[in-house]
C-alpha cells in the first residue's frame, strides 16, 4: 500500500514538473528534439523503449480488443463453420480472408523489415522473433483470459517507403477506423456462445469477446471517404455523444442507445495521419492547430482510449501509473527524424545549384509560413564539404508561436473540431492532462523537412505532387489514383516528387477504385494555396523554371 502510494506520488510529481513543457503559447526557441532535456544515454533509453512503445500499445486497460486464437481459427476456419457462415453473408470485406495475413494487409500493416534497414532515420528497436511475428502496427496483448489483438500508434503512423519502414511516417494506406465500422456492424450477430462452441475457445476467450462487444456499444466509427484518410476525429465525437455529459464521460445504457446527435456523423472531417519529426518545432498539435496545450501524445491514448469505448475513470488511473511510459513514448514521438532524400535516390540525383536558386525562391515566398531552412552550403566552411554535407539542414527556425493561417484549402476538417470540442474540455482526464482545444479557422503550415516523402499533399491529401501544389488550383487535377511506393521509378514521379498521375499512373492502380481519388467529394477539394502565395495579383509568380528549382530544394529538406 505504502509502495503504491508512494508511485503515484512520484508519477504525480513527474507529471507536474513537466507540465511546463506544455502550457499554452510555451515560446519554442529550439527544435525540442530532447524534449525532456536528459543526458545522451538517458535519451537514447527513452527512445529505445519509445519505440516499443508506438509499436506494442501500451495501454494495458484497453478492453476493446479482439481474442486472438479464436479469431486465426476463424480465418483459418473451413467456410462450412458456423460463425463463418453468418460471418460471410454480412461481411463482404472480411469474408474472403484466408488467413491472418490477408487480414494484416488489408488494413494495410506493414511487416517488419528482415534485416536493419540503413535508409531509415528512426530505427527498429531490437525485438526478439516473436514479437516481430505480428506486423507493425498489430499487438498481442496477454491477458489472464487468453491473448488479445489489438492496433498500436505504428499501425497508422509507420509507412513504408519503398520497402523501408519508417516509424513516424504516415502510413498512406490505414483501414484502422475502416475495420472499426466493419466490427460494429457485424458483433451484434456475433452470439458468444456460438462463437465459444465453433471455434474451440475458452470460457475466458467468451468473455473477453463479451467485454469488446460491451465496449463497442460506446464506439462511434466512420469509414473514411477515402482510403489513405483517417477518420479519428469523428470516431472520438461519435464515441463521446455516446457517452453521459459528466466529467467522467460515464457510459450508461441510456446513453449509447440513445447518442446525441454530433454533425460528424454525416460531415466529413477525414485527414491524414501526421507524421511525427514535426512535433519538436511546434506548440501546438494537430493538422488545425486546435490543440493549444497539453502534451499531444497524451491527447493521443486518450482519444485512442475514448474511440475504443473505454471506461475513463480507468484510463485515469493507469496513466497515472505509467507516467514512465508515456514518457518515453512521448521522447521517440518528438525525437523522429525525417528521412533523407539522398538516401533513397542517391546524392547525385540532386542539382545543388538548381536546389540554391530554388532556396531564394522560397525565401521570398513561403519561408514566412513554413520556416527557414539553413543549408551546408551556407555555411562559411562549404568549400570543404562533401556534397551530402553541403544538402543537410543545418538548422531549422520555426514560429516561437505556431501559426494557424487559412489559405483557403478544404475547411472541412478544422471545421469538424467545432462538433466536439466542449465535450473534451469538459472531461475530467483532459483537465488533468492540461489538454485544451480550441477550434480555428485554417491549418498549420506544416514545417517542411521530409516533404518528399509526404505526398500526397495537404491535409486531406487531395494534391498528388508537388507539381501539381505549385498549380494555381483551378488547373489541379481533378482526380488522380494512389497507390503504394514499392517502385522508384514508377511509383513515385521523381520530378514533381509524389504520385506519377495522367498517362503516368501505373496501369495497376487503376484496377482498384479504392485508390481513386475524387476532389469533387466533400471534404477532399484541392483549393487554395495560391492566391498571395505564388498567385499576385490574379497572375504567376514564378516561371515553371523556377517551380522545379523550388521543387529541387524541397528535395534537399
Ligand atoms: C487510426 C489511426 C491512428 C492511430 C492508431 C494513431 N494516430 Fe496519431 N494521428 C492520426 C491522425 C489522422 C492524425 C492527424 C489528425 C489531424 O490533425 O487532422 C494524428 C496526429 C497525431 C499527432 C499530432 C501531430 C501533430 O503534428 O500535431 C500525434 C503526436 C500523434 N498522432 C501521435 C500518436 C500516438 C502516440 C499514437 C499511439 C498512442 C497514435 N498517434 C495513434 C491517426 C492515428
Ligand atoms: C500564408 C502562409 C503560407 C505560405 C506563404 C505558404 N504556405 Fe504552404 N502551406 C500553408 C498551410 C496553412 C498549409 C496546410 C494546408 C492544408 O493542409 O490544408 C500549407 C501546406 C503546404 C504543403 C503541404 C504540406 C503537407 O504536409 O501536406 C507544402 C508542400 C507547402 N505548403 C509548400 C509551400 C511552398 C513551396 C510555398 C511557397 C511557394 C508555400 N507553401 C507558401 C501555408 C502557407
Amino acid at each position: 500500500m505504502k509502495l503504491l502510494f508512494l508511485t503515484i506520488l512520484i508519477s504525480f510529481s513527474a507529471l507536474s514538473q513537466d507540465a511546463h513543457l506544455w502550457q499554452a503559447q510555451t515560446p519554442i526557441t529550439h527544435p525540442r528534439e530532447n524534449i525532456y532535456e536528459v543526458s545522451q544515454t538517458q535519451f537514447q533509453e527513452l527512445i529505445e523503449s519509445g519505440k516499443t512503445h508506438a509499436l506494442f500499445y501500451p495501454v494495458a486497460s484497453s478492453k476493446l480488443a479482439i481474442p486472438y486464437w479464436p479469431l486465426k481459427n476463424f480465418f483459418e476456419s473451413s467456410p462450412d463453420s458456423r460463425v463463418r457462415k453468418i460471418l460471410n453473408q454480412l461481411a463482404k470485406t472480411v469474408s474472403p480472408f484466408k488467413s491472418m495475413d490477408d487480414l494484416y494487409s488489408y488494413l494495410g500493416l506493414h511487416r517488419f523489415p528482415s534485416e536493419t534497414q540503413w535508409q531509415t532515420p528512426n530505427s527498429i528497436p531490437e525485438l526478439n522473433s516473436e514479437e516481430m511475428s505480428l506486423p507493425m502496427g498489430a499487438t498481442l496483448m496477454k491477458t489472464p483470459h487468453g491473448d488479445t489483438l489489438t492496433f498500436s500508434c505504428a499501425a497508422c503512423h509507420v509507412g513504408d517507403l519503398f520497402g523501408v519502414k519508417v516509424i513516424g511516417l504516415t502510413n498512406r494506406f490505414p483501414r484502422a477506423n475502416e475495420f472499426f465500422t466493419e466490427g460494429q456492424r457485424l458483433a451484434p450477430y456475433i452470439s458468444s456462445y456460438v462463437f465459444k462452441e465453433s471455434l474451440e475457445t475458452t470460457e475466458g476467450e467468451r468473455l473477453l469477446l463479451v467485454q469488446a462487444k460491451e465496449n463497442l456499444k460506446y464506439v462511434g466509427a466512420k469509414k473514411p471517404t477515402v482510403l489513405g484518410l483517417d477518420t479519428s476525429l469523428a470516431q472520438v465525437a461519435l464515441s463521446l455523444s455516446k457517452r453521459d455529459q459528466d466529467e467522467y464521460g460515464s457510459r450508461t445504457k441510456l446513453s449509447h442507445r440513445f447518442p446525441r446527435k454530433n454533425v460528424l456523423s454525416k460531415k466529413i472531417a477525414d485527414s491524414k495521419p501526421a507524421v511525427w519529426w514535426t512535433l519538436k518545432y511546434k506548440n501546438r498539435w494537430l493538422s488545425d492547430g486546435s490543440i493549444i496545450s497539453g502534451n499531444p501524445v497524451y491527447t493521443n491514448l486518450l482519444w485512442n482510449e475514448i474511440g475504443r469505448g473505454a471506461d475513463l475513470r480507468e484510463l485515469e488511473k493507469w496513466m497515472t501509473e505509467n507516467d514512465q511510459t508515456i514518457k518515453e513514448l512521448t521522447a521517440a514521438v518528438f525525437a523522429a527524424k525525417a528521412p533523407r532524400y539522398e538516401k533513397f535516390f542517391g546524392v547525385e540525383k540532386i542539382d545543388i545549384e538548381k536546389a540554391q536558386r530554388g532556396e531564394k525562391h522560397f525565401n521570398s515566398s513561403c519561408m514566412r509560413c513554413h520556416g527557414t531552412y539553413v543549408k551546408g552550403w551556407s555555411l562559411p566552411e562549404a568549400d570543404s564539404l562533401s556534397k551530402e554535407e553541403l544538402i543537410q539542414n543545418i538548422k531549422v527556425v520555426y514560429h516561437t508561436q505556431t501559426p494557424v493561417r487559412n489559405v483557403g484549402t478544404d475547411p472541412g476538417r478544422y471545421e469538424g473540431m467545432n462538433a466536439f470540442a466542449a465535450d473534451l474540455n469538459r472531461l475530467k482526464i483532459s483537465k488533468t492532462l492540461g489538454t485544451v482545444v480550441v477550434p480555428q479557422k485554417g491549418y498549420v503550415p506544416p514545417p517542411l523537412d521530409g516533404i518528399w516523402a509526404r505526398w500526397p499533399y495537404f491535409h486531406n491529401n487531395s494534391v498528388a505532387n508537388l507539381c501539381e501544389l505549385l498549380t494555381p488550383a483551378n488547373q489541379r487535377a481533378k482526380t488522380y489514383w494512389a497507390g503504394p511506393a514499392n517502385n522508384r521509378e514508377t511509383d513515385f514521379d521523381q520530378d514533381c516528387v509524389g504520385y506519377p498521375i495522367g498517362a503516368k499512373t501505373p496501369a495497376k492502380w487503376k484496377k482498384n477504385k479504392d485508390f481513386f481519388y475524387d476532389t469533387a467529394r466533400e471534404g477532399m477539394s484541392n483549393s487554395g494555396h495560391d492566391e498571395k502565395i505564388f498567385i499576385k495579383d490574379g497572375k504567376e509568380i514564378f516561371s515553371n523554371v523556377q517551380k522545379k528549382e523550388i521543387i529541387e530544394f524541397l528535395k534537399t529538406l
